[in-house]
């Protein structure tokens, strides 16, 4: 991997090395809970279908992206984070997943560091690219940094608590939803809002879709940490009381109105089975930062493409043993879920008892109640 003509560090681009180094270090450790493991399927015994008839293609953001998979939002603007964007678009191209690119701002501030989110659309001519911007960014900064990576979305972070956290944090929150209305107005694309690791309320969800916010990533808890990474950045350390704050995406999918935009989940994906569980509760697609980035930092972009297609391999027995034909049918699938989750349901009047009776409802190709499960169209095809 070619390295990027970059300039002397700034402050800007320091806390870009340290996001990478610090996130990949603290992944493998335990979160307060696993909230994916709180998400089990009943299983049917005679439910299956052959796996040639899985099709993991879904309709995303006005396009068909062939699996329900997508590397989130992560880097760029330093010599280092330009190779981690070289090798992420390298297999984002080798596998046919949707890529975002990390926050452009620093290149938006610093046109000298471009190149090093260009290259995730040059090694990457015709996928799905997603832009990254703050929330706080203006309506032209937004158009300026869809168009340095020719992106077909605009994702949209909103970080207050990161910001708190962070030693060098805005806490200017105010502004917050004007400046959206302001962006989603001007944006050319598909505009998604995404939390980067605390997860989207119902209000949330509700508010954005109001504003005509196409899509939501609800990038919930019990992955990377931004508290445990900003924590980690200030000399005093002060803020480890707020590990683990926020909420998971399995509880903002459970809890999502039915009037949310298209739902997209992440935070804490680490196996294709995690995948199947965001599906089957509403998800149309998956995020996956962490778990990539620690597979492209030990073994570049070849260990990241044998990682992918393993997991798009997987997803299609997964979906074939719980028979569903598509993605979306995953949302007819019963599922219990327990502990935590089950009891923040509880504290939030969400029933879940009707999720575990899902497949009975629905009439089935040979009679039984538990056949092949078909899609929720619902949610999905809007
Ligand atoms: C991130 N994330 C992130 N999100 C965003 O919207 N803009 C950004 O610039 C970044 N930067 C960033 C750097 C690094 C090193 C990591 C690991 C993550 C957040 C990311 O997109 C995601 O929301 C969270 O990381 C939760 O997902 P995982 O990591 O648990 O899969």
């Amino acid at each position: 991997m070619s390295a990027e003509p970059v300039p002397a560090e700034s402050a800007s681009a320091e806390r870009k090395d340290d996001h990478v180094r610090l996130a990949a270090a603290q992944y493998e450790r335990s979160p307060a809970d696993e909230p994916f493991a709180d998400v089990s399927f009943v299983h049917h015994a005679l439910a299956g279908i052959d796996e040639d008839l899985v099709d993991l293609s879904v309709q995303v953001l006005g396009a068909r992206w062939s699996s329900p998979l997508y590397i989130n939002a992560m880097t760029g603007g330093t010599a280092e984070t330009g190779r981690i964007n070289r090798a992420l678009a390298i297999a984002a191209r080798e596998t046919s997943v949707a890529l975002a690119s990390g926050s452009v701002s620093i290149a938006l501030d610093d046109p000298s560091v471009a190149g090093t989110f260009r290259v995730l659309r040059e090694e990457n001519p015709d996928g799905f690219v997603l832009a990254n911007v703050g929330i706080e960014r203006s309506a032209d900064d937004a158009r300026r940094a869809v168009d340095l990576l020719g992106a077909d979305a605009l994702q949209v972070h909103v970080n207050a608590v990161q910001e708190t956290v962070m030693p060098e944090g805005r806490r200017a929150f105010s502004s917050w939803q004007r400046s959206l209305a302001a962006i989603v107005a001007s944006a050319e694309v598909p505009v998604v809002v995404k939390e980067v690791g605390f997860g989207l309320s119902p209000e949330t969800l509700t508010l954005i879709a109001d504003l005509g916010v196409t899509g939501a990533d609800v990038a919930g808890r019990g992955g990377t940490d931004f508290v445990r990474v900003e924590n980690a950045r200030r000399a005093a350390h002060d803020y480890d009381y707020l590990i683990g704050w926020g909420q998971s995406a399995v509880a903002c999918l459970l809890e999502a109105p039915e009037r949310s935009p298209q739902l997209l989940a992440s935070g804490g994906v680490r196996t294709p089975l995690d995948v199947a569980r965001a599906l089957a509760l509403g998800a149309r697609a998956v995020g996956v930062s962490g778990t990539f980035l620690r597979v492209v930092l030990d073994g570049g972009p070849d260990a990241l493409v044998t990682r992918i297609r393993q997991w798009q391999e997987h997803l299609r027995a997964l979906c074939a043993l719980l028979g569903a034909p598509e993605p979306a049918a995953l949302a007819r699938a019963d599922v219990i879920v327990r502990g935590a989750t089950a009891e923040y349901c509880r504290a939030r009047g969400v029933n879940l008892a009707p999720l575990a009776h899902r497949s009975a409802a629905v009439p089935t190709d040979h009679g039984g109640a538990h056949g092949q499960i078909h899609a929720e169209r619902s949610r999905h095809d809007r």
